[in-house]
Parts: structure tokens; C-alpha cells; sequence
């Protein structure tokens, strides 16, 4: 299965042009399976309060970036994962979707929200879910998610192969600690990073796809653009680690209460 990771620059609060430069770079990424796009690719990062999130975020399904990756995701018959910024009831969520061909198939709001992000949004109030992706299941999680081993395990637990990770990071941990998140889970990792500078803070791309067994499949540069890498999801199934031991039948969940 071919992966491109998307690492776009959005203009602060240009949503349109910024869906339509995602899809120009996906246009430019030759063929592909799946796409995953940064956290809130299609608004910028950096909202001041929640008045400003609320007058850039959209129904999911339903709003503008949504239609239109929706409309690209059904064209090219691939699946799109990306950042969103929602309204719902009132309410404002740090979300992503994983679109297919024939709509979404999953969505989720950020459950950890980071630093002033705590101001603009409420935390995610739906449980992590592993979405039937033909032949293997794949889950989402969020940027400042990672750094809560329970997130992707239990994203690994429901069964996803795949962990897609819209993200905007902040600090240089991310890329390198998602080793861990898919040797520990034996999945997996594909961390799509945004690239470019939004009131005065830089974004700097470095977005990692990490194999079950920690291999490297892909980093890629500071630059804007689609970079795609080939995986095999179903490397992701075997959880045996040695003859005698398996990641999820040797846990001891009786024994790590506090
Ligand atoms: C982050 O969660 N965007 C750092």
C-alpha cells in the first residue's frame, strides 16, 4: 500500500486555498492508497480564543474542507486522512476524518489537548475507534496524543495496523519517540507534520512513517510537498515477539492498577 504524507503551509484562516494547494500537492504525488494530512491542515494552527476557532471550524461531515477532500478522496477511489477544525452544537473540537471514496469513515477529536489549544477547543468526547479500511483497520490519533502511550495502545488493542497522526509539532520529540509508539504496539506509525511559520512560530516538517519492527520507512524534509513510501499493513498482524511471548496475551493487566 503506498502512503503520502502531505505537508502543507496553510495560510491562517484561507481555507479554501489551502484544501486547494493539499489537493495540487496530492495531484503531484502520483498514485497512492491513503494520504494523511497535518492537524487542522485546512485553518493554521495558532488560533487566539475560541471566537476566532469558532468562526474558522465546520460541521463534519458538511463543512468546506471536508466537501472538497471528500469530492477528491471519491475522484482518485484513495483514503484521506486529515486534521479539521469542528463545530459541533456550539461546541469546538480539535478533529480529523478518514475519508474514502464512498465518505467518511471515521472521525475523531483530539482527547489531549496542548497548551493554548486548551482555550480554543474542548477536549475530544468520543472513544478511539479502529475503522475497517478493506483488509486492515487503521485508527487516528492527534499531535500531543502521542505523548500518552494509552492513545496508541489503545488504538492497538481494537486492532488497527495503521496509526494515522495528523500533527503540528511544537518540539522536536514527536518524530523520533513514534519509534517507540509502533515498536511497543507492533503497528504502523504514519505522523504527517505541517511545514512554514504562523505568527512567529516555525513549523518544520520531519513527518515519519515508522514500521512494527522500528524500521524507518520514511522522514521526510523541511519542504512542502506529498512524499509517498510503501508499507505492508499486514506486517502489523503478528504480535509475537519471541516463540514464548506475545505483545498482547503477555500483558498483565491485573497487575497495573495503582
Ligand atoms: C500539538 O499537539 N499540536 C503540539
Amino acid at each position: 500500500m503506498r502512503v503520502a504524507i502531505v505537508q502543507n503551509a496553510p495560510a491562517f484562516g484561507q481555507v479554501r486555498a489551502n484544501v486547494k494547494t493539499a489537493i495540487e500537492m496530492m495531484d503531484a504525488a502520483g498514485p497512492f492508497d491513503l494520504a494523511v494530512l497535518p492537524e487542522l491542515f485546512s485553518t493554521g494552527y495558532l488560533f487566539r480564543d475560541a471566537g476566532e476557532t469558532a468562526a474558522l471550524a465546520e460541521p463534519l461531515p458538511g463543512g468546506q474542507a471536508f466537501a472538497m477532500l471528500a469530492a477528491y478522496a471519491s475522484k482518485r477511489g484513495i483514503r484521506i486522512c486529515a486534521g479539521i477544525a469542528e463545530e459541533a452544537s456550539g461546541r469546538l473540537f480539535n478533529s480529523a476524518v478518514l475519508l474514502g471514496p464512498s465518505g467518511m469513515l471515521a472521525k475523531y477529536r483530539k482527547i489531549h489537548l496542548f497548551d493554548t489549544e486548551k482555550a480554543c477547543f474542548s477536549p475530544g468526547d468520543l472513544p478511539f475507534t479502529a475503522a475497517d479500511c478493506g483488509g486492515f483497520k487503521a485508527g487516528i490519533m492527534i499531535c500531543f496524543d502521542w505523548i500518552f502511550p494509552e492513545a496508541a495502545r489503545t488504538l492497538a488493542l481494537l486492532g488497527c495496523s495503521v496509526i494515522l497522526h495528523p500533527a503540528n509539532l511544537v518540539f522536536p520529540y514527536c518524530p523520533p519517540a513514534m519509534a517507540t509508539r509502533a515498536i511497543e504496539n507492533r503497528v504502523f506509525t504514519v505522523t504527517a507534520n505541517r511545514v512554514g511559520e504562523e505568527r512567529g512560530r516555525k513549523f518544520s516538517g520531519g513527518s515519519v512513517i515508522w514500521s512494527p519492527r522500528m524500521e524507518n520507512i520514511l522522514t521526510c524534509p523541511d519542504a512542502e510537498g506529498a512524499f509517498v513510501a510503501e508499507i505492508e499493513p499486514a506486517e502489523a498482524e503478528s504480535k509475537n515477539i519471541t516463540g514464548r511471548n506475545n505483545l498482547f496475551e503477555d500483558r498483565r493487566p491485573e497487575m497495573y492498577g495503582l
